[in-house]
């Protein structure tokens, strides 16, 4: 019961955080590449912010709680050395990527976003979104035995 709260708040953080990048990327994205006009991108990372944060910090917790009830503890991380671990320690090093993105395009890209910066962006939000995705397929793998 206890494994299955975690996934749940796990899934529920992971749909906000896939759901709101894939809408970014397929809807807000192209929108602005076409007007070139980067106030809906920057209106859009506003009201997800609030959000989205928290949800990735949830998909941190919830994921090193479960991890941790495969007995994948903090000393396996990044050993690679069975087919679970594999996957918790590749999502953290993407999770890690998702970080450094997300600073840069908080201290860097988006305080003097103009629409000479649209590709700049676009290229930045496809990798999240990607990344994001990859996340969510590398946990689908668990339930059938891992990587
Ligand atoms: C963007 C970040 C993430 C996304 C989108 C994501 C998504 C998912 C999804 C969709 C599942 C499948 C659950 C199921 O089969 O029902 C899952 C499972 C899992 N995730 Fe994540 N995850 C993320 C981050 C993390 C992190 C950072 C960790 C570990 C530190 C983690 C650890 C796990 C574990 C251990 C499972 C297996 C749960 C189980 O089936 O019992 N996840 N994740």
């Amino acid at each position: 019961m206890y494994h299955h709260v975690l996934l749940v708040l796990h899934l529920l953080a992971a749909s906000i955080w896939v759901g709101g990048h894939l809408f970014l990327s397929l809807r807000f994205l192209p929108e602005a590449i076409k007007s070139k006009e980067v106030t809906a991108i920057q209106n859009f990372k506003n009201k997800f912010e609030p959000i989205g944060m928290p949800a990735l910090v949830v998909l941190l917790l919830t994921g090193i709680l479960m991890a941790y009830d495969y007995d994948v503890t903090f000393t396996k991380w990044f050993s690679f050395s069975n087919a679970i671990e594999r996957v918790v320690s590749l999502k953290l090093i993407l999770l890690l990527i998702t970080v450094g993105l997300a600073v840069n395009a908080q201290l860097f890209l988006f305080p003097k976003l103009t629409s000479k910066d649209l590709p700049k962006a676009a290229f930045q939000i496809i990798l999240v979104t990607v990344i994001g995705v990859a996340m969510l397929v590398l946990g689908s793998l668990v339930r059938i035995g891992g990587l």
